[in-house]
């Protein structure tokens, strides 16, 4: 990594919790200014206070990517402060605490994730893409995936993988654009992971906006932190490994020197798991669920 990142700059949207406030930090301390995009206000003045703290260069701004205009005005302030726009993660999402039959879920979950998930990453690719395509030297635009939906269908989350389902294709199909149109921009996919991460997506509630409120309040999972997952797992027997958002950073800020395409680290079992599914689909074997752990 070295000094790749000095004296760039990065936007990362959802940037004031979880993997994205790692991405932050670890881009800062190698050298980077970043702009941070979110909507989560409490978030967003710790991340502001702990940034100054180790005196890196930001600017956070409230953003909501389900907007266009909101992902606009994030990019005019990062050029306002910055005067370029290096690199970009696309990376702010939710869960949108599902449970149940799919034919019982409340279509405001539906609308918010597919809102904030899908349309987040097609509103950023919209943003920044005409943007990034102007600059002479190499940029990068990172959006963030999830292996469920990716590669493969984890059980019981079915919005949640379906929009990432969603989010892999556009995000692969816009690295072959780029590729054939011999542009200078970096795409990449980004896998949180190896295990599920320790972030404050399962209490994604926290941000969900009045016109999606459903009348609940908490998951109806149940689960509304990874402790909770953890505490489950342990009912069901097992004992349910978890990954740092900062393992998640250093493994992506790692991958961007080099071009890569997949943010991806994987685990044997990780690889087993794809494995058993292309095995599946080539031989025409009836879907059996793998566990999230
Ligand atoms: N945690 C995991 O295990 C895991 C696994 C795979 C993928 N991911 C993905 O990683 C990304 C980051 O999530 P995380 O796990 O760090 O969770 P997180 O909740 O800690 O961080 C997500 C951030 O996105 C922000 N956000 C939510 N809605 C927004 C909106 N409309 N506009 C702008 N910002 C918004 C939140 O305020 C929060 O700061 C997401 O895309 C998520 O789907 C996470």
């Amino acid at each position: 990594m070295s000094d790749y990142y000095q004296g760039k700059t990065a936007i990362i949207t959802g940037g004031a919790s979880g993997v994205g406030r790692s991405i932050a930090f670890g881009l800062g301390r190698a050298g980077a200014n970043v702009v941070i995009g979110d909507v989560d206000t409490n978030a967003m003045a710790a991340v502001t206070a702990d940034l100054a703290a180790e005196q890196i260069s930001h600017r956070i701004e409230h953003c909501d990517v389900t907007s266009a205009e909101s992902l606009q005005a994030l990019l005019d302030a990062a050029l306002e402060t910055f005067n370029e726009v290096d690199i970009v993660f696309a990376n702010a999402g939710i869960g949108a605490g599902e449970a149940g039959p799919i034919w019982g879920f409340s279509e405001k979950d539906w609308q918010w994730c597919f809102n904030v998930n899908l349309w987040g990453a097609v509103n950023s690719i919209n943003v920044f893409m005409p943007y990034l395509v102007t600059r002479p030297d190499r940029t990068h635009i990172v959006i963030t995936g999830s292996g469920n939906g990716a590669y493969m269908v984890l059980p019981d989350v079915p919005i949640y993988t379906a929009t990432k389902a969603a989010v892999h294709s556009i995000t692969e199909n816009l690295h072959y654009q780029v590729q054939m149109g011999g542009l200078p921009v970096v795409v990449s996919a980004l896998f949180p992971g190896p295990h599920v991460v320790e972030t404050g997506l399962f209490n994604s509630g926290r941000v969900r906006p009045e016109e999606f409120d459903k009348g609940v309040s908490g998951n109806e999972t149940g689960i509304n932190s990874v402790e909770d997952m953890k505490r489950m797992a342990e009912e069901y027997g097992f004992d349910l490994k978890t990954t740092h958002p900062d393992e998640v950073a250093e493994m992506a800020l790692a991958g961007l020197p080099n071009g890569d395409f997949w943010l991806l680290a994987h685990t044997d079992e990780s690889k087993a798991k794809i494995q058993r599914r292309a095995d599946m689909i080539i031989n025409k074997t009836t879907p059996i669920p793998e566990s999230v752990g």
